[in-house]
């Protein structure tokens, strides 16, 4: 991979001389869904497709980005100094956004600098492009400008991350997807609280057992708007909710806690949304549970009611997931299947036992195929890898 991002490297910017060579991975999201924006539990880890970067400084203030992924073929440029957004400039809005949230922290870089990007993550996915953008610029600008970040490193990483996607691009999203890709350990799950932000990693024994990621191919357009309006609704139902206690987010609530108050809300489609939100963090809690005592049968059924309470509860699927979904539930070599990320389109998880596994996956193609009319992309995963790093 070196000597292939060192060779892009100098076919854009002249020679490779003083470069160096960084990936960051995308992420998948075992369970643990809408529920980082309401301080409450995730369960990630990394992916091995992700997003590579040969970089170095300049002499003088210039910042030039370059992308392999898009068709343009334009090179982004701009002077140091207060980076602001320009629609024109597209995909590399989010490594600008990172500079900037750099720079806001007192991190302003002492030159220019040049950054070749390429990366191998399905377009459209919601396998994380934009976060491990953000945190494979952010580890190149801290090692080409030797800054020491607040320790851990890597969690002050996934915070500028976060910073650069709800500030510079204007997305409230939370700090799931930052973290997986900055702190992701090889062979583990991040269990993350988002709202204290401790963590810890969990092994994912994936001896006799498989992840796929079913890719529904659905685009995802109302993924941003409707993210911002689901957490309205949950902002104003944790506030009629403190009528009745002191919580500061909906993660802080336990499911007895919220079971005598929920008809209290008058609303049903608020309801509904601090339901899915306190029941999935509470099911986030019992799947780090059955991971620790190595129970995947009962991980599995976690997964599949946490599909359930986004499909009615929530309302971020689509037909296109709920078809995969069901697909999979109806395999006998699925544990557990739900769709991952956002919504609206993307991908579907399913937690699957490598003896089943070719049979699985001809069965899903074709059966989603006979539903849909549409061709599922089929990634089997069955290794975690580590999170962002440096390789050369
Ligand atoms: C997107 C956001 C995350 C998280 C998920 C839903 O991926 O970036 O912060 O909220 O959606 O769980």
């Amino acid at each position: 991979m070196r000597a292939r991002l060192e060779h892009l490297f100098a076919s854009r910017f002249g020679n490779a001389r003083d470069v160096r060579t960084y990936t960051a991975p995308g992420r998948v999201n075992l369970i643990g869904e809408h529920t980082d924006c309401h301080g409450g539990y995730v369960l990630p880890c990394p992916i091995s497709f992700g997003i590579w970067g040969a970089a170095r400084k300049r002499k003088d203030s210039l910042v030039r980005l370059y992308s392999e992924n898009y068709p343009s073929r334009e090179t982004v440029e701009f002077s140091l100094g207060n980076p602001v957004f320009q629609k024109e400039h597209g995909w590399g809005n989010y490594p600008k956004g990172v500079l900037r949230a750099f720079e806001d922290h007192g991190y302003s870089p002492s030159s220019g600098f040049e950054i070749l990007f390429w990366g191998d993550l399905p377009a459209g996915a919601g396998l994380s492009s934009s976060a491990a953008l953000e945190i494979l610029t952010g580890l190149i600008l801290k090692d080409l400008f030797e800054f020491s970040l607040e320790t851990p490193e890597e969690l002050s990483l996934a915070k500028l991350g976060q910073e650069a996607e709800n500030r510079f691009m204007g997305v409230q999203s939370g700090i799931m997807d930052q973290c997986a890709i900055a702190l992701g350990s090889p062979g583990h799950a991040l269990f993350l609280n988002a709202g204290t932000l401790e963590y810890r990693s969990l092994p994912v024994p994936l001896k006799e057992h498989g992840l796929f990621l079913l890719d529904s191919r659905k685009s995802r357009e109302l993924t941003a708007s409707e993210y911002n309006t689901r957490r309205e609704e949950c902002s104003q139902a944790l506030k009629e909710l403190q009528e009745w206690g002191n919580w500061g987010a909906l993660g802080e609530l336990s499911p007895e806690e919220f079971a005598p108050l929920a008809s209290r809300l008058p609303n049903s489609l608020l309801r509904r949304r601090a339901r899915h939100v306190i029941l999935e963090n509470h099911r986030t809690q019992e799947a780090a549970r059955s991971l620790e005592a190595g129970d995947l049968r009962s991980f599995g059924k976690l997964m599949n009611r946490s599909h359930l309470s986004l499909q009615f509860d929530y309302e971020v699927s689509c037909r296109e997931l709920d078809c995969l979904a069901e697909c999979c539930w109806q395999h006998e070599a699925c544990l557990g299947a739900r769709m991952t990320g956002a919504g609206f389109g993307g991908c579907v998880v399913a937690l699957v036992e490598n003896q089943g596994a070719s049979a699985f996956e001809e069965a899903i193609s074709r059966e989603y195929y006979r539903h849909m009319e549409l061709e599922c992309g089929i990634y089997r995963i069955s290794s975690i890898p580590g999170g962002a790093r440096r390789l050369s």
